[in-house]
């Protein structure tokens, strides 16, 4: 059986008292959901030590949404995976497609960073996902492949154990239009496809969640595919009865 999870990136909203708010709301609210089912919210760099501390001894675990590339030193700017580990925060989202679009993130800047969340006892959840003139091209899953053989296929087989994939179509990311559930599944089997012929048997355990406007009247059908095992949520993460009615979903 593979983990089921619904993650939650904030991206840049919320306040640390909204955030704060937020966090409590879905903790309470969790207890609506099947235990079965792993919540992980990911707040702005401001309050992951603030919501890190509200969600201690929750059911709801705690993610950064970056990482730095280097250990530490000057690097003006940015924070580090030791400095995100010590808050006891558990996961990192790494490769997010709105990083490698407005910031220049590569694959090179990826096999550091996800080399410094190992380093530090983080869990990545690595982002893959194509743009929609690739998807129309039919080259998405040549897209996918690549983004994760440049990546991931760098991993020991003790990493690639702790690690969490998440497929974003950018076509859907914050546009209202969804994968469908048969499109989901049919790239989910085909990443999984693909880290077996690296990783083996070991593919089977991976999760693989699906992000793009997901949202309580669409989660259960996408979630109830093979290869889905869960969702990676922006704008629907941002209300806890929304976070918390995906999450029923399974
Ligand atoms: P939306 O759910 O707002 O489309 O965002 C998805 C996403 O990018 C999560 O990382």
């Amino acid at each position: 059986m593979r983990k089921k999870i619904v993650a939650g990136n904030w991206k840049m909203n919320t306040t640390p008292a909204e955030g704060l708010e937020l966090v409590k709301n879905v903790i309470a609210q969790s207890a609506e959901v099947c235990e079965c089912v792993n919540f992980i919210v990911c707040p702005p760099f401001t309050h992951l030590s603030q919501v890190a501390e509200a969600a201690k001894g929750s059911r709801v675990a705690v993610g950064a949404q970056n990482c730095a590339a280097e250990a530490k030193g000057a690097y003006t700017g940015e924070v580090s995976a030791a400095m995100i580990a010590s808050l006891g925060v558990k996961y990192v989202i790494l490769g997010h497609s709105e990083r490698r679009e407005y910031y220049g993130e590569t694959s090179a800047t990826l096999n550091k960073k996800m080399e410094q969340a190992y380093a530090n006892g983080l869990t990545p959840i690595y982002c893959v996902g194509e743009r929609l003139e690739e998807r129309e091209a039919e080259r998405h899953f040549e897209v996918v492949k690549a983004q994760i053989e440049e990546v991931v296929f760098n991993l020991t087989a003790e990493q690639f154990a702790d690690l969490v994939i998440a497929y974003e179509p950018v076509w859907a990311i914050g546009t209202g239009k969804t994968a469908t559930a048969e499109q989901a599944e049919e790239i989910h089997a085909y990443i999984r496809s693909v880290l077996a012929e690296k990783f083996g048997e070991a593919a089977e355990s991976t999760p693989i969640l699906y992000g793009g406007s997901c949202k309580p009247s669409n989660a259960e059908e996408i979630f109830a595919k093979e290869n889905v095992d869960g969702g990676l949520i922006g704008g629907a993460a941002l209300k806890a009865e929304d976070f918390i009615a995906i999450g029923k979903g399974f």
